[in-house]
């Protein structure tokens, strides 16, 4: 019997309600269609969904701008579809994580809306609010999203704070009765039976007492040009130093700690529940049982290509400096970061190293986190036009190429595509026909389907093909599952100068499973320890499984995925 949680041996899939499955044929993923795809998740073998926000919102920063918490999306169906949806997932044991909005709502949630009628309002003080000074702006803080940190408000003379979009006005978490709402919310969610949270945003909860100017006289438009002509990645360094220092009175105080805690003795009052973080901090571990149970590793995905030499750091960075008992977390994507084939290709062999990266998150120690559509090797969508950008950010890097660097209207599209999130938010593709699929041919999806649906990148006819990528996540799901130690084990790297294969152990009492990962365009040789030679290869995209390795070596093709898992020790 396995002693590790259910959340630290899951595979979890996030599905991005906007763009997964549209039931009612309005171009908008819903509930209906989400049920449709239960057994799907089944048969693909995934053991839970983080749902990406599906309350009511009004879609600036889609579904990240919540304007009631208790309510579910209108576009996306009803709390009995909800309660549908849940129920069949929890049938099929598949668990359900809803996407927790903490730090702020929409300017159009009930609370803002009192908060902003009054200066003595009872709800003034649930969101951060300031007189103006010298006729502008508190202080000279930024938003990450673009201009000032603060929006003034004519009706009562005063700015708001927002540490993303305008219309996402911060809560001020220093008033108690703000943190007794949320906790309420959570409470409403787990007693209708969800399995936990991950907490969008959590470094962004509390600022700096006071709201001290960052004083560095530095612009975040500036950071924004500086960045996009970098030619090397010390100047790129450099502008990311530039931000965090700009934004150091704005990001992880550590006043959230404290919350961190209390928010876990709410959710320790049912069991078996997670929370996760949308951060890559370890603190928000505590100290390892008191906090978050899990923090993302965003940092293993901060590369163009993952190699042997970058993978071994990071993990070796990663795991010394997580508290004794925590559990890593890893993920190669989400709907915020490019799709894995885009963003980690050499353009000549995208797919064989996609299979590679997604061996790796699914053998590394820790839980891994796939994102819908990378299951058939969806691709960014560098198609778009500007008219068919959602997503503010999108826009917002238009106009600063246009207006700040100067480019051409078509070059200002080509990296505000880049920039935005839109382009790994398009529709799942399920199939070869008009709209993948994702809705019916006379209607309009919410953003363009991206047209390799029609060269074979749709779960249909992927699921006929047993060399598709698809059923490569299906193979390796399911020898994950059945191979405890890829689950629970530790993790011992080995041969650990080689620059082409990256050759690790995962461990445990009763097994070792020993896997090698040819990260390069060549055949190359991987070595390991004498006593490791009875292994039998369990899994292999090159050869043939079952058979036994005695040599203590290998020699892999290019690209070749090798798990192995030692007979006797
Ligand atoms: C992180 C979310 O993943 C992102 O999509 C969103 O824009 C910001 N938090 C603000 O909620
Ligand atoms: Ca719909």
């Amino acid at each position: 019997m396995s002693r590790k949680k259910w959340w630290q041996t899951a595979v979890f899939y996030q599905i991005y309600p906007r763009s997964f499955a549209d039931g009612n044929a309005d171009g908008i993923g819903d509930f209906e269609g989400m049920l449709e795809k239960v057994d799907y998740l089944k048969w693909l073998g995934v053991d839970a969904v983080w749902l990406s926000p599906h309350f009511a919102s009004p879609q600036v920063d889609w579904g990240y701008d919540v304007s009631d918490y208790y309510q579910i999306a209108p576009e996306y169906g009803t709390m009995d579809q909800f309660l549908q949806f849940m129920e069949e997932l929890h049938r099929r044991d598949i668990r359900l994580v809803l996407d927790l909005v903490l730090n702020h709502t929409s300017d159009q949630h009930p609370w803002f809306l009192e908060s902003r009628s009054g200066l003595d309002n009872p709800k003034r003080d649930w969101y951060i609010w300031k007189p103006p000074r010298n006729d502008g702006p508190p202080n000279d803080w930024f938003s990450t999203f673009g201009g000032s940190a603060w929006t003034f408000d004519p009706q009562t003379g005063e700015y708001y704070y927002h540490f993303f979009f305008p219309q996402q006005p911060d809560l001020n978490w220093r008033n108690p009765e703000v943190k007794q709402a949320m906790f309420d919310v959570a409470r409403y969610w787990l007693n209708l039976g969800v399995d936990g949270f991950r907490l969008d945003a959590v470094g962004t909860i509390f600022e700096r007492d006071g709201h001290p100017d960052h004083a560095t006289g530095d612009h975040l438009d500036a950071i924004y040009r500086d960045s996009r002509l970098a030619k090397t990645k010390a100047e790129q360094r450099k502008a990311n130093r530039r931000w965090q220092r700009m934004f150091r009175h704005q990001v992880d105080m550590p006043e959230v700690h404290d919350l961190m805690r209390e928010l876990r003795q709410v959710v320790n009052e049912y069991p078996e529940k997670v929370l996760i973080g949308e951060t890559e901090d370890v603190r928000f571990y505590g100290d390892g049982e008191d906090e978050l149970h899990l923090n993302f590793n965003f940092p293993l995905m901060r590369t163009d290509r993952l190699t042997p030499r970058w993978v071994r750091l990071n993990q070796r960075e990663r795991l010394s400096q997580m508290p004794p008992d925590a559990w890593p977390c890893n993920t190669l994507n989400n709907h915020d970061a490019g799709r894995m084939m885009s963003q980690f290709g050499d353009g000549k062999h995208d797919l064989q190293i996609a299979q590679v990266n997604l061996a790796l998150l699914l053998t590394l120690k820790g839980t891994p986190f796939l994102y819908n559509g990378e299951e058939i090797g969806m691709v960014n969508h560098l198609g778009l036009k500007v008219e068919d950008f959602r997503d503010p950010l999108s826009l917002h890097a238009y106009r600063l190429e246009v207006e700040l660097l100067g480019c051409s209207p078509q070059e200002a599209e080509r990296f505000a595509i880049e920039y935005g999130r839109d382009k790994c938010r398009t529709p799942v593709q399920w199939a070869n026909q008009p709209n993948a699929g994702f809705c019916p041919a006379d209607v309009k999806p919410w953003l363009p389907v991206h047209p390799n649906y029609a060269e074979g990148i749709n779960v249909r006819d992927q699921q006929e093909d047993p060399g598709s990528m698809l059923n490569y996540y299906r193979r390796l799901l399911h020898l994950r599952k059945n191979t405890p130690a890829l689950m629970e084990g530790d993790y011992q790297p080995l041969d650990e100068n080689n620059r082409h294969v990256f050759t690790f152990l995962r461990r445990t009492k009763n097994q070792i499973c020993l896997v090698a990962l040819n990260m390069k365009a060549r055949p190359a040789k991987t070595v390991f320890p004498y006593w490791l030679k009875n292994l039998r290869c369990v899994f292999s995209t090159h050869r043939k499984e079952g058979q036994l390795e005695r040599a203590g070596f290998l020699t892999l093709q290019p690209f070749e995925v090798w798990i192995g898992v030692v007979e006797s020790f």
